[in-house]
């Protein structure tokens, strides 16, 4: 399976960054984002070549009970900068799970770290394959 999809980068709730997973919200201008889910992704940045390792999730944060519409939030691995406004191309490499109602912030950041952690195991896995 590929997906590929574009978007740039708009404000989200700022959540991200207390979680410590920092994510970039996508405003969709090309293409069409999977289901609702957990996914490994590369991600590359307008203005690079190489793609960046992330893990996108995909869905309305049903967590939250005040975010009801469907967001692409992309977490991108050891990125610290700035992305706001800039343009990005996501290909979605697999599933990792169900967008789920967490028991709160602190099972979402547990779940977040394994996620990514599953993440870079599989995007590693194919650099070297
Ligand atoms: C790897 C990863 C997994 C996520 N999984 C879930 C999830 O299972 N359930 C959920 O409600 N939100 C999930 N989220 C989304 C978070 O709720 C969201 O990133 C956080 O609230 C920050 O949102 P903000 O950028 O709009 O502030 C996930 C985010 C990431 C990066």
């Amino acid at each position: 399976m590929t997906s590929g999809f574009h978007g740039v980068v708009a404000a989200g709730d700022r959540r991200g960054r207390l979680l410590g997973f920092p994510t970039a919200n996508l405003a969709i201008t090309a293409g069409e984002p999977p289901a609702d889910g957990v996914y490994s992704c590369w991600v590359t940045l307008d203005g690079e070549t190489a793609p960046r390792g992330g893990t996108v999730s995909i869905g309305a944060n049903p967590t939250f009970d005040d975010v009801s519409d469907r967001r692409v939030e992309v977490h991108i691995h050891d990125f610290g900068g700035d992305l706001y406004g800039r343009s990005v191309a996501v290909e979605i490499v697999r599933l990792l799970r169900e967008n789920t109602r967490l028991g709160g912030v602190g099972e979402l950041t547990r779940k977040s770290a394994e996620d990514v952690r599953r993440s870079r195991a599989i995007l590693s896995r194919l650099l070297v394959a």
